[in-house]
């Protein structure tokens, strides 16, 4: 026992130690950063998001394309940010801008022989962030953008694993399917750590906040005395319901149930005050809500990495 767990702390090491000399990892744009970095604040405007965003013409120019297309069905034209803003509303439009920005920056990385698939892949991405978000509201609690960014992020760890640890992360999900595990639990045999861990070395790396390194590291491993549990929790979720919208993505465990799920109870708790059955009927809101939002998750995947 002992020797297995000295075993697992040296694999794991030797995955970290790698991960630090890599040069060639993913970067994140720093409109991401930045736009986090406003809506945290009491006082931002509206001016200084679009501020921000224009600085980069090319990531504009995509964002106005987009807006004109056919999954926000408009009947007229939206010609500059400030009109997007106001047609698509400001929380819509920091999604767009972050999903764009975010799936750009990664674009060299879906190289052919990569075992995960870049559609779905960020559908996958996508969906949890869009879903994560409307847990949160549900829940009345308000992230100011991070839910979506937690979201869209929390599996960028299998991203790097694929790019990099590539024969290892094929034995992963071999040994997942053949026992079958969740991909993480088989990661976390055969390297001693999971796409979780890695996910969040990355977060740091990228000096990202806590809350959102707790929800990339934690989302397959709660725990509870994290300040940022509700976070986590809503990141949770989503990433499970999501999957079951048909918007899985490789190793996702399937054996999940909602009601028996800590982060389903660490959220109920906090809102404690709602029966069982309002609980229900919320759950069934949220999943109507993430099957009307399918179509359009994809529709969007599909155009950005057209
Ligand atoms: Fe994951
Ligand atoms: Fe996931």
């Amino acid at each position: 026992m002992i020797e297995s767990r000295k075993l697992d702390h040296e694999r794991r090491q030797r995955i970290l130690e790698r991960i630090a000399t890599l040069d060639t990892l993913p970067s994140l744009p720093r409109v991401v950063s930045e736009m986090l970095r406003l809506l945290a604040e009491d006082d931002y405007s509206m001016e200084e998001l679009m501020e921000l965003v224009q600085q980069d013409p090319a990531l504009t120019a995509r964002v106005l394309k987009l807006a004109n297309s056919a999954i926000y069905g408009r009947p007229r034209q939206i010609d500059s940010l400030q009109q997007a803003m106001v047609v698509l509303g400001g929380k819509e439009l920091h999604r767009l801008v972050t999903t764009i920005a975010v799936m750009r920056s990664f674009d060299d990385v879906f190289a052919r022989d990569r075992i995960l698939d870049k559609e779905l892949f960020w559908s996958h991405s996508v969906g949890t962030g869009e879903l994560t978000h409307r847990v949160a509201s549900y829940f009345n609690l308000e992230f100011r953008g991070v839910d979506f960014t937690a979201g869209l992020l929390h599996d960028v760890g299998k991203v790097v694993l694929d790019q990099h640890f590539h024969a290892e992360f094929r034995d992963c999900l071999e040994l997942a399917n053949r026992r079958g595990l969740p991909l993480f639990e088989a990661e976390t045999k055969l390297l001693g750590l999971d796409h979780a861990e890695v996910g969040a070395v990355l977060a740091a790396k990228w000096e990202l906040p806590g809350s959102l390194l707790s929800a990339i590291r934690n989302h397959h491993c709660m725990d509870p005395k994290d300040p940022h549990a509700l976070l986590v929790a809503c990141v949770r979720l989503a990433n499970h319901l999501v999957k079951d919208e048909a918007m899985s993505c490789l190793g996702e465990d399937n054996l999940w149930q909602i009601e028996l799920d800590s982060a389903w109870q660490i959220l109920s708790e906090a809102r404690h005050q709602q029966e069982m059955q309002e609980r229900t009927s919320a759950l069934e809101q949220i999943r109507e809500g993430i099957q009307a939002a399918r179509d359009r998750v994809r529709s969007l995947v599909g155009e950005i990495t057209r």
